[in-house]
């Protein structure tokens, strides 16, 4: 099966009325959308999907602002997909993203003291079969 990865359009995109243009990016690049939803994020998704990130000092403030309103999960389906949608999505600090990004065009830093960075996009291959399974049980992760 093709390569699949997890996007979510975060609750800062969802709410500025982004989604759209960040659906029209990634079907410009020629990938398939195969599947979304739009959801408010529970904290229990929250913790599964950023454990990593578990005991990092930012992480209380990243559950409040991913929970903070509806997001858009996607599954994103291409050859080297996983890749090009971190390289479509653009650096995690906006400010500093490079212009012609998703990051570096609608992101900016809002003084609040969290990252807010418009997307999500899974960094490997262990990781978009996990986080699809988080965001789509069910669905085939194609990984
Ligand atoms: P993501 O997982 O959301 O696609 O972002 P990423 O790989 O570029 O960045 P990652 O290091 O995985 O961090 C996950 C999200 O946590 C927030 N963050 N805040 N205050 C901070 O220092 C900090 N560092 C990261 C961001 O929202 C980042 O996207
Ligand atoms: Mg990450």
């Amino acid at each position: 099966m093709v390569e699949r990865t997890l996007a979510l359009v975060k609750p800062d995109a969802y709410a500025r009325g982004l989604t759209g243009q960040i659906l029209a990016r990634i079907e410009a690049k020629g990938y398939k959308l195969v599947a979304l939803s739009v959801l408010t994020p529970t904290s229990e998704q929250l913790s599964e999907h950023y454990a990593e990130h578990a005991e990092k000092p930012f992480f209380g403030g990243l559950v409040q602002y991913m929970s903070s309103g509806p997001a858009v999960a996607i599954i994103v389906e291409g050859h080297r997909c996983i890749e090009g949608m971190r390289t479509l999505a653009g650096s995690t600090d906006p400010t500093t993203a490079a212009p012609g990004t998703i990051r570096g065009d609608f992101g900016r830093d809002w003084g609040t003291g969290t990252i807010e960075n418009i997307i999500h996009c899974s960094d490997s291959p262990a990781a978009a079969k996990r986080e699809i399974g988080i965001w789509f049980p069910g669905e085939n992760s194609g990984n």
